[in-house]
């Protein structure tokens, strides 16, 4: 009863006012200002367990992935915690599992000009970031800081991109930056899964390791590492199907558990937007515009794939009935970044209540079984 009173009031106050406020200053700023609060939060007791209101527990959504325990399935996407700053909060808010983000082997302040633009009407993001990251070895002893137990069945999982440098465009170059950071990030016991970004659109280079031939000398190397914990590949959405293909029949052959499916849209012309987007907004979009797209290819992996690879499903997921198609399409995992933004905090938990109804209505006794089901002909 409580719960519920906390929920309506939470989606209310966000989109009434919360909202409204945030909306009123340049995006940047707004994030800077949540991450500034966020972790001002999490250091105050009492009111970092505040967002638990919001959060719901359920046994049919308690999982097991690539040997992981998650206590939920939905998590947050690689790029919001950046810095691997907030592991508190957003455990405390309901996630599953987080991705801290992407971190790269040298320091890099991100591109000049503003990183973020919204586009509003189409519950969308322009990202232009560039890959901003303090470096491996200041993220890395931040991390070691943590008590293990944050993250006992709350993975966190390190995205690490290859370092946003002229010196590191090279095939060989940046097979050698990915891995030096592979290589630190497994040996702490606080993280669970290790992300490789080989998608991130807008480096020096262009996508660094996004064709079959170059994938392959870069999993060759990461095999080499014998890396402890599970890996998994954050894939390009803008492909054309056969090359994306190419992408996983490579990843099939190393020891790769599973794809995230998947980065920024680059291909503005394949997304429906209500929005006006001048050429002069540089970057990428997030949210809604890559949602069925997203679909599509776990679909599609899924259909190729089947248990080969584990699927985590990301874009543009808003509500339980949009993470609950990507479920059904063969997602084990859902990850989100820009519904957060737009619908507020209280939506991890609300979708996770609301995938608790939908499995029930399907007849599901638990998340594993709706795996794939709709790629399968089932319902
Ligand atoms: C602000 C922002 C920053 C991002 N930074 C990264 C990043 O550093 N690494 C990465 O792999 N993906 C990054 N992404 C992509 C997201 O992880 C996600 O794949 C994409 O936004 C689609 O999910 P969404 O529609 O729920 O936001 C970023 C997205 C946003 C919105």
């Amino acid at each position: 009863m409580v719960k519920r009173f906390v929920r309506t009031v939470s989606r209310l106050g966000y989109q009434k006012v919360a909202k409204p406020l945030m909306f009123r200053h340049e995006p940047d700023a707004v994030h800077k200002g949540l991450v500034r609060t966020s972790k001002k939060v999490q250091k105050v007791p009492g009111v970092r367990s505040l967002p638990k209101l919001w959060a719901h527990r359920d046994a049919m959504l308690e999982t097991k992935v690539f040997g992981v325990g998650f206590r939920n399935p939905v998590g947050l996407s690689a790029g919001f915690d950046k810095k691997i700053e907030l592991p508190g909060i957003m455990r405390n808010v309901g996630f599953g599992w987080m991705t801290g983000g992407s971190v790269t082997w040298g320091e890099y302040e991100g591109n000049e000009g503003a990183w973020f633009h919204r586009l509003p009407k189409s519950k969308s993001l322009v990202v232009n970031a560039g890959l901003p990251s303090e470096g491996t070895s200041v993220v890395s002893e931040r991390v070691g800081a943590y008590s293990a137990k944050l993250f006992d069945n709350f993975p966190l999982t390190v995205s690490v991109a290859k370092t946003n440098s002229k010196t590191s465009v090279g095939d060989a170059a940046g097979v050698r930056d990915y891995c030096k950071s592979l290589a630190v990030f497994d040996a702490l016991e606080q993280v669970g899964v290790l992300e490789i970004n080989i998608s991130c659109p807008n480096t020096f280079g262009g996508e660094p390791f996004t064709t079959a031939g170059r994938l392959e000398k870069l999993l060759a190397a990461v095999d080499k590492l014998h890396l402890t914990k599970p890996v998994v590949i954050k894939m390009p959405i803008n492909l054309p199907a056969d090359e994306f293909d190419r992408l996983l029949d490579v990843i099939i052959r190393y020891k790769v558990a599973g794809v995230a499916i998947g980065n920024l849209l680059k291909d503005r012309s394949l997304a429906k937007l209500d929005d006006e987007l001048p050429g002069s907004v540089k970057g990428n979009l997030s949210g809604k515009p890559t949602k069925d797209i997203t679909t599509e290819l776990v679909r599609r992996t899924y259909k190729k794939c089947g248990t080969k690879l584990t699927i985590i499903g990301i874009g543009g997921i808003m509500s339980a009935e949009d993470a609950y198609e990507k479920i059904k399409a063969g997602a084990s995992l859902v990850g989100l970044i820009t519904g957060l933004i737009y619908e507020g905090p209280q939506l991890v938990g609300e979708i996770n209540r609301g995938l608790v109804r939908l499995l029930k209505a399907d007849g599901y006794a638990h998340i594993s079984e709706a795996v794939g089901q709709a790629s399968r002909g089932k319902k």
